[in-house]
């Protein structure tokens, strides 16, 4: 008897913890189910066994530091054959970059693309992103700056905008070494990315030093961190709940070490529910203004969907943390005037939390006066532009939607 109780047991462990792995909530209408599975369950493995090694072997190692050795790749290679575009690593103001240039040139001096990778401004590095980052300059044919900035927790807001501001000034300021014409200068991320990128423009426009950036190619960017009760918020944490790409917790897991350096759960748990602001504040003009749910189209919105309450909030937390969150630079979709920003594409995905984020930011560029393509993807989830071993049709299309603006209004 007592054998076949451990044989239940056992099966009933690896059946529970298959379920775990690939067996997460895929709502109705994701697109290419069985890919998202398998990038979600690969996702899972990593993070387990990152977890098993910081626990067995890497005494020293924080289990963040662990996690990242996870994805260490080989260095890219600089030159490939048959490939008009060489890259190599080089100091812009004490910002590692990886600068991409063609190698025969059409112009005498050519556009360029600042570019800041995703990874919740935690993770990830301009290595992993090689692939993605190659492959734009060589479809655009032009100048690329791929910016290591620094990560989180280690370093808080504003490390991270900092570098991405130094690297784009250096190459703002330093175009004729590069070839560059200064005046032709886009700047692209993805999620964490797209968010930098997002402020750097805006930082650009405010330094009268500087040419205005001319083209802003954002992936499901992330342009505030004052309402988590978003539509897309409330559809994401109805349909995943703790279990997807980028889920409400992460979020407010990452919101938490970009400020304080490590997870603070009283923050954390305030953020999910808007109670890190004031009522105070929730019921200016301003803030009504600029974060406006009334932007997002009613075909978007989930029958289930509440406006958050403006009564609700904590008086002694936002004290503390209203003067990061009151920085310029902290919340692109804050600003008040968005006048003279550049053409701007934007993708939004259907299943991403963060999804209004882009369309709030998209709606008022358009209002303000800017040129602005948003396509919403909507069968798609955050982080389907990842280029891996497995691609994603949208993922490639949205890719593809991007440089073809880039291309136009550069
Ligand atoms: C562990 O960290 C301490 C302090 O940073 C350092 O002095 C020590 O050499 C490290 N040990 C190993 C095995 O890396
Ligand atoms: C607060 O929210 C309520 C309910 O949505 C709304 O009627 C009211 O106008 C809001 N008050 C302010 C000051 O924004
Ligand atoms: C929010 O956006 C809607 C639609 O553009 C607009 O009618 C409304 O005035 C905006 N609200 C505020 C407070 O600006
Ligand atoms: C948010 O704060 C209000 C008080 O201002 C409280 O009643 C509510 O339970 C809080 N929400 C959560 C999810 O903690």
């Amino acid at each position: 008897m007592g054998a076949y109780r451990y044989v239940i047991i056992g099966v009933l462990i690896l059946g529970a913890l298959s379920g775990y792995l690939f067996h997460p909530p895929v709502p109705k209408g994701l697109s290419e189910p069985w890919k998202y599975r398998l990038v979600l369950g690969v996702a899972k493995i990593t993070r387990v066994l990152a977890f098993v090694k910081y626990r067995i072997a890497s005494r020293n190692q924080t289990f963040i530091d662990t996690y990242r050795g996870m994805y260490r790749k080989h260095r890219p290679k600089e030159l490939i054959s048959g490939s008009n575009i060489r890259s190599k690593v080089m100091n812009f103001d004490g910002v590692t970059v990886r600068l991409y240039e063609p190698i025969e040139r059409k112009e005498e001096a050519t556009p360029a693309m600042v570019f800041m990778h995703g990874g919740g401004l935690a993770f990830a590095n301009i290595d992993v992103y090689d692939r993605l980052t190659r492959q734009m300059a060589e479809k655009l044919d032009i100048v690329l700056v791929s910016v290591e900035y620094r990560k989180i927790p280690e370093y808080q807001f504003p490390a991270q905008i900092e570098d991405s501001m130094k690297a784009t000034r250096y190459l703002l300021t330093h175009a004729s070494d590069f070839k560059v014409d200064a005046s032709r200068v886009a700047v692209s991320g993805d999620s964490a990315g797209g968010y930098l990128a997002t402020v750097i423009a805006q930082q650009v426009y405010d330094d009268p030093d500087l040419p205005n950036i001319k083209v802003q190619v954002l992936f499901y960017p992330g342009t505030q961190m004052y309402d988590f009760q978003t539509p897309s918020h409330q559809k994401c944490s109805a349909l995943f709940g703790n279990d997807g790409m980028l889920t409400h917790q992460t979020l407010a897991w990452l919101g938490s070490m970009y400020h304080f350096g490590k997870a603070d759960f009283e923050f954390m748990g305030q953020v999910m529910s808007n109670n890190h602001t004031a009522p105070s504040f929730k019921q200016t003009k301003r803030y009504q203004k600029n974060i406006n749910h009334s932007l997002i189209p009613k075909e978007l919105i989930p029958d289930f969907y509440q406006p958050p309450p403006n009564n609700t909030g904590s008086d002694v937390l936002w004290e503390k943390i209203r003067d990061v969150y009151m920085d310029p630079r902290h919340d692109p979709l804050m600003r008040d005037d968005l006048r003279g920003m550049p053409d701007s594409f934007i993708a939004t995905c259907g299943f991403d939390c963060i999804r209004d984020d882009g369309i709030m930011y998209a709606k008022r560029l358009e209002q303000a006066g800017n040129h602005v393509e948003w396509v919403n993807y909507n069968g798609c989830f955050h982080g389907v532009l990842w280029q891996g071993w497995i691609n994603f049709k949208n993922g490639k299309q949205m890719l593809e939607d991007g440089l073809a603006y880039a291309k136009i209004h550069l």
